[in-house]
């Protein structure tokens, strides 16, 4: 059954119908077969009393990624995984939906929501197509999460599609240099250019040596500029993150001293024109 509207659908559980790209379908496989492993981050990131973002960590008051008060906000993480930046939402005062594309995923963050006693409403289902009317969100945000395994010509039309006049979207992915040193066998990114830039859309990783498995996406910066123009949003801020100084540890197969000489990851600020 598909929620009319996020007032209307607290608690409910529900999958939109119709046949997933086949992106979707083998980043479904992938996340549930990896699901056990974000247990315990989840788990982390649940319990912290303030918000940390990205494989860095990098806190809330350097990015400023949520708005400090949302009370009464609508809002919707699409690919909210173990649901943590939802429940932060919450505490600000926002009345959140969270979808994602793993059953396994969504069952880790309905534990932890009851945990916390927190008040979600978790989707299963794909954030390129999600069951709300128009005009149903004050504001979306993704954390690695439809930012990265979505199609940016899908998703970033269905994010304003979502969004009333005004709205916000929010999201943290990795960056276009990381994607193009990042070798095609899966190995750590490097300081060589390994990729064409512009050829970055669809990355399919089922096929690599190290850690196979799902279909990522990526835009080189004009073309995210390009597709947010004519989508209808404007964008609000554009922030390359640094690894911080103290760093010494890769982080998902990016290098420390890789990510503080080059951006490893971006967000991006847009509102709804
Ligand atoms: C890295 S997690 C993001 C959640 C959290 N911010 C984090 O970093 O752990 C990536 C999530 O995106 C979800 N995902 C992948 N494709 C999706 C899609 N088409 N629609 C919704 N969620 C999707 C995955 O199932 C996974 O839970």
């Amino acid at each position: 059954m598909e929620p009319t509207s996020p007032k209307e659908s607290r608690q409910s559980t529900a999958t939109p119908q119709g046949v997933l790209p086949e992106h979707v379908q083998e980043n479904r496989r992938y996340w549930d077969g990896m699901a056990d492993e974000w247990v315990a981050p989840g788990e982390r990131h649940w319990r912290q009393e303030a918000p940390t973002w990205g494989i860095w960590s990098i806190p809330e008051f350097e990015l400023q990624m949520l708005p400090e008060d949302m009370s009464d906000q609508d809002a919707i993480e699409l690919g909210c995984g173990t649901g943590y930046v939802s429940n932060w939402m919450a505490r600000r005062g926002a009345k959140c939906v969270g979808i994602d594309n793993s059953e396994k995923q969504l069952d880790t963050a309905r534990r932890l929501a009851e945990e916390h006693d927190t008040e979600l409403t978790l989707l299963h289902g794909n954030a390129e197509t999600v069951p709300y009317p128009d005009a149903s969100f004050d504001f979306a945000i993704s954390e690695y999460g439809a930012a990265i395994w979505c199609d940016p010509y899908a998703w970033i039309p269905e994010a304003h599609r979502l969004l009333r006049p005004g709205g916000q979207l929010v999201f943290l992915a990795s960056s276009a240099w990381a994607t193009a040193c990042s070798p095609l066998d899966g190995s750590e990114v490097g300081f060589q250019l390994v990729r064409s830039y512009f050829t970055t859309h669809r990355t399919d990783w089922r096929e690599v040596e190290i850690d196979p498995g799902g279909v990522e996406f990526q835009l080189p910066a004009s073309r995210w500029f390009r597709l947010f123009r004519d989508t209808g949003f404007e964008v609000l801020d554009f922030i390359e993150i640094q690894a911080p100084e103290d760093q010494v540890e890769s982080k998902f197969h990016v290098p420390a001293d890789w990510a503080k000489k080059y951006p490893s990851e971006v967000v991006w600020k847009l509102r709804k024109r």
